[in-house]
């Protein structure tokens, strides 16, 4: 008789030390978990012949975004699809194997349709979805994300140990698709069913930046340090969102002190990480602040990361650091790279390189330079499309940041000015950004900017 496991579904797991890992591991990815490598590791030697083990492992493999990686994953695809061959592979087990697979081809959008097709017969479960989840967040697909959910939230009703990190990844897709109201009450609930539901956690934070409401991110943040104390380096990007609302009020001491003894504590080339850096020192040079030398030690580990060509995004944060450490041959070849991805044109990356990557890109070389016309031109071509480059508004929030200020410093007043205005707007808030610079283009035009409240 087969197996159940903790969604109830089959799986072709004997041992109990078998079993014990599929669910560990599932709780551990869901939580962001820093122990999630160790239990795969024990699933992969309690359970050989489990071929799903070997999809997480590439899929894991490749959300990483690193090219080393790439090989990897290309080997769990051959040793799943090994077992399978010999095995036998049932309509769950097909579907993390064939998503590997799409996903590998640079088919990202069609390796999350297949998890949203699994969901059709196994909508409980929950590694599926947070996988396809996290797919279509690199892909900025926060319609995808939403609806992938709202079809099968019906069934966590609080009853399953998992389901407390399904309001979580709820939360946040409501909160990217701009409801926030229900964002909140989601993140919330989540937090009530699991403590520690760092991505529900973090999707109120998410709220809390898109609504301006600084102080209360930060209480929510510093009360809650149990939901994230047991996380991987996603807790680096929770130090980072504290860090946001600390900018916002103007706390650039504390940020930096966050800066250095939080989000930098580990000086590690991790995409994520290199993003949250080189992003923070972005928005904080926007404001004046003196960063010192701490360009230089992103710079050198983006140097080595110029020709991953795994995410646009990265390629983008990769590039704001080198030329915050002035890094002329490996911007260049930063760009060479991503213009040899758009002419190949294989694959959804290589698209998103094309439009709006490599006017982003020039536009940050641009800015860099002092050409703030050209800079302005650039980032304004590529600002309808920046959403498809993934992340977060948050995020993408440093390229919005950089587009204002090349249009002031262009002298294109009433241009910022309306850059000013659609942020706030979609924002629901005026945050100490907008306040800051609607204030200076009040001065500079003889019309006041009209912000939301
Ligand atoms: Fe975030």
């Amino acid at each position: 008789m087969a197996a159940t496991d903790l969604y109830g579904y089959d799986v072709s797991l004997e041992s109990a030390a078998a079993k014990e890992s599929w669910r560990n591991l599932n709780l551990a990815f869901l939580s962001h978990g820093a122990s999630t490598a160790d239990h795969l590791g024990a699933l992969l030697k309690a359970a050989p012949a489990f071929a799903i083990a070997e999809a997480c492992r590439g899929l894991f493999s490749l959300l990483l975004g690193r090219r080393e990686l790439i090989a990897t994953a290309q080997e769990a695809l051959a040793k799943a699809k090994e077992i399978t061959a010999s095995h036998g592979g049932d309509v769950r087990t097909n579907a993390y194997i064939a998503a590997l697979e799409a996903y590998l081809a640079g088919q990202l959008a069609k390796s999350a349709a297949i998890f949203d097709t699994l969901l059709e017969t196994h909508p409980r479960d929950a590694m599926a979805i947070k996988l396809g989840h996290a797919i279509k967040f690199i892909l900025g697909d926060a319609l995808g994300m939403r609806t992938s959910l709202e079809a099968v939230m019906p069934q966590f009703r609080g009853t399953n140990a998992t389901d407390g990190y399904m309001h979580g990844c709820y939360a946040f897709a409501l909160e990217e698709t701009g409801d926030q109201r229900a964002a909140e009450i989601a993140g919330k609930h989540a937090l009530d069913l699991v403590s520690d539901d760092a991505w529900g956690l973090h999707a109120v934070a998410h709220v809390y930046d898109m609504t301006a409401r600084a102080r209360d991110g930060v209480t929510w943040l510093e009360s809650r340090t149990d939901a994230w104390a047991h996380c991987n380096n996603f807790r680096y990007h929770v130090y980072w969102h504290l860090a946001l609302f600390y900018l916002d009020t103007g706390a650039h001491d504390e940020v930096l002190r966050l800066y250095d003894m939080e989000i930098r504590q580990d000086k590690t080339d991790d995409y994520r990480d290199i993003s949250n850096a080189a992003s923070l020192l972005s928005r904080l040079e926007i404001e004046g602040v003196d960063v010192g030398a701490r360009w230089e030690e992103l710079a050198a580990l983006s140097e080595h990361r110029v020709d991953d060509g795994c995410a646009v995004f990265a390629d983008l944060h990769y590039m704001l650091s080198l030329l915050g450490g002035e890094r002329k041959a490996a911007t260049e070849q930063l760009l060479h790279r991503m213009r040899r991805d758009a002419n190949r044109n294989d694959g959804d990356m290589d698209r998103v390189a094309d439009h709006p990557g490599l006017n982003a890109a020039s536009g940050l070389v641009a800015f860099r330079d002092g050409n703030y016309t050209n800079a302005f031109a650039n980032l304004s071509a590529a600002r309808p499309a920046m959403q498809t480059v993934g992340g977060s508004h948050a995020q993408r929030d440093v390229f919005e940041r950089i587009t204002i200020e090349a249009a002031i410093r262009a002298g294109a007043f009433e241009e910022a000015r309306t850059l000013v205005d659609e942020r706030a707007a979609k924002r629901g808030g005026v945050d100490g950004y907008t306040a800051s610079r609607g204030t200076l283009l009040d001065g500079l035009l003889t019309t006041p900017v009209a912000v939301a409240s």
